[in-house]
């Protein structure tokens, strides 16, 4: 399967909590296709984000598709709860979990999309097994917790190396990428294989966090017709 659009997903973990309406609003205008939360425990990541109320809120201020990605332990014991919340996909992580094919199953039983987190220390290899029944594979690209870190140059080969399995396995999941994506390595991140553009600080620490959406469509976009 191919994917002829590419995905735009800003990160709300840079938006002005404040005003958290408004700034999903605007990138819903500037043309973005899903929009991405970060949910975290201080645990899993030494730091806390935001939860199942604020997903809930979400759900009715917009209408694109919320992309929930668990950064917590147990996360197979909030699946439903945050689909209830209005989580049209939640993404578990590999190392949060060590009944990943359960909680993978379990986010489809309660109708919502599947994917599965992998952070840069764990080889694509471990999840080899669900690779048939994950609807996203997503590559951090920065060790979770915090918006504004540096993008790790080595995520690209994970890229690269799915891009290569999903065809191999005939494979039908989407490649989305997460941490330090902004304008200036977009395209090469198109041209190993994501499909997903998972960008915080490049979105929304900029004056027009709608513009910021529409070029970065631009960059991808040229990139996927380039791509061989
Ligand atoms: C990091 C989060 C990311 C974060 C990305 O733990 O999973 O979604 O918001 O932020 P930037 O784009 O600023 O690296
Ligand atoms: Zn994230």
């Amino acid at each position: 399967m191919t994917y002829a659009r590419i995905e735009i997903a800003p990160s709300i973990l840079a938006a002005d909590f404040s005003r958290l309406g408004d700034e999903v609003r605007a990138v819903e205008a500037g043309g973005a296709d899903v929009v991405h939360v970060d949910v975290m425990d201080g645990h899993f990541v030494p730091n806390f984000s935001l939860g199942i109320p604020v997903v809930e809120s979400l759900s009715k201020a917009t209408r694109l598709p919320l992309d929930v990605h668990l950064m917590i332990e147990h996360p197979e014991e909030y699946v439903a709860d945050f689909i209830r919340a209005g989580a049209s996909r939640v993404l578990v992580q590999q190392e949060a979990t060590v009944h990943l094919d359960r909680a993978l199953a379990l986010i489809r039983e309660h109708g919502a999309q599947a994917g599965a987190v992998i952070n840069p220390a764990t080889p694509i290899m471990l999840l080899t097994e669900v690779l048939g029944k994950v609807d996203t594979v997503l590559v951090m690209s920065v060790n979770p917790g915090f918006g504004g870190q540096k993008f790790i140059p080595g995520s690209l080969e994970k890229i690269r190396q799915l891009n290569q399995s999903r065809a191999r396995y005939n494979a039908s999941f989407r490649i989305a990428v997460d941490g330090g994506v902004d304008l200036e390595n977009a395209a090469d991140l198109i041209q190993a294989g994501a499909n997903e553009l998972i960008a915080g600080t490049a979105i929304f620490h900029t004056p027009d966090p709608a513009e910021a959406v529409r070029q970065m469509r631009k960059i991808a976009t040229e990139a996927l017709s380039q791509k061989v």
